[in-house]
């Protein structure tokens, strides 16, 4: 009767690990546990052994009865938590405390069109730098050309520090930083988040984004500048971009200008957008004034430069059709994650 027993411990561990789903666990139950199954039958041979025998095989039977049972109730809850387990990896719940569809993350438009913009002139040998939000007058308005009184700073009131710094109302406030520290000849880009006191409407904002780049070097002319312009506006509208120079007042270059591009929406033709004149006005810049040239430490005998004041959130307002300013700054996520990809 030992044999038999161990040989049945043999089969029952066989059978039940070759069982796969509840149901043929539950088989393997029955069919070893069962009134007619093979632990039934050694109870009933029991009956027809003796003694002290008969107490030893009968404990025995009992021991492999409580074996099988725990055997199958551990492997039916092992295919429970399998099941379970394989569920949550189909769901791709990273964590079971986050909601089951995970949220990806976006870039906001604006950014989008930053590095759109900065890998144009990084790959045309252009620097990219940051600088502060808060400035102080000098690096703001003085050296630009724009003295104390001047009617150039209405336009760019601010808010202003106790301690007399301000909120940079142009990313041209860090042309001097820049000029100082690399000199001449030199090629750079810098955008930044500027402020002014406005009043906000569609069009206004007290929060946007500028990238102002300028290029020093010997015999740079207004031809430059228009080449470089030329070529970064068709590269981000991914079509051939006309443009045209108006005159424009800046007392931080000499001549200025406004720099129009040819309408996106009608090719020129004239339409709502452009007011019918088939150009829309998007960058001011300029040769960059003697006296700014100068107070960042560059001989003017020497080196002249082209300066630009890009509106990167007017620019993201072409690009993607956004009609109103407000938008980029509302904090709405759904309306801001619809251009990562685009
Ligand atoms: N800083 C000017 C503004 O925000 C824009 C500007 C005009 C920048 C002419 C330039 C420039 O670099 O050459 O109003």
């Amino acid at each position: 009767m030992n044999d038999k027993i161990q040989a049945l411990r043999e089969r029952f561990a066989a059978r039940l690990a070759a069982a796969e789903t509840p149901e043929q666990i539950e088989e393997v139950r029955v069919t070893f546990l069962g009134k007619k199954g093979p632990v039934a039958d050694l109870m009933t041979e029991l009956r027809g052994v003796d003694g002290a025998e008969k107490a030893r095989l009968g404990q025995l039977i009992n021991t492999v009865k409580a074996e099988f049972s725990a055997a199958v109730t551990a492997a039916a809850e092992a295919l429970r938590k399998a099941a379970i387990d394989a569920q949550i990896r189909r769901a791709r719940l990273y964590n079971p405390s986050l909601p089951t569809e995970p949220q990806r993350g976006s870039y906001h438009p604006i950014t989008l069109i930053q590095r759109e913009v900065e890998s144009v002139f990084a790959s045309m040998g252009f620097v990219i730098e940051d600088y502060p939000e808060v400035v102080d007058d000098y690096h703001c308005f003085e050296a630009l050309n724009i003295p104390k009184h001047h009617p150039a700073r209405d336009m760019q009131d601010t808010y202003y520090l106790d301690n007399g710094q301000l909120l940079k109302t142009h990313t041209s406030a860090a042309q001097n930083y820049i000029m100082k520290k690399y000199g001449a000849p030199l090629r750079a880009i810098f955008p930044g988040r500027c402020f002014r006191n406005e009043a906000i409407d569609a069009c206004h904002e007290n929060t946007f984004f500028q990238m102002e780049g300028i290029m020093i070097d010997e015999d740079i002319s207004i031809s430059n500048l228009i080449y470089f312009m030329k070529k970064m506006l068709s590269e981000v509208f991914r079509q051939d971009i006309r443009v045209r120079l108006r005159p424009g007042f800046f007392p931080f270059v000499e001549p200025g200008f406004e720099l129009d591009i040819s309408c996106l929406i009608c090719g020129g033709e004239g339409c709502p957008s452009c007011k019918n004149s088939g150009w829309l006005e998007l960058c001011p810049c300029g040769m960059i004034h003697p006296n700014v040239l100068r107070a960042g430490g560059i001989d003017t005998d020497k080196y002249t430069g082209f300066a630009f004041g890009l509106g990167l959130t007017r620019l993201a307002m072409m690009k993607y059709g956004v009609g109103d300013i407000r938008d980029f700054n509302g904090g709405q996520m759904k309306a801001l994650a619809q251009f990562s990809g685009r």
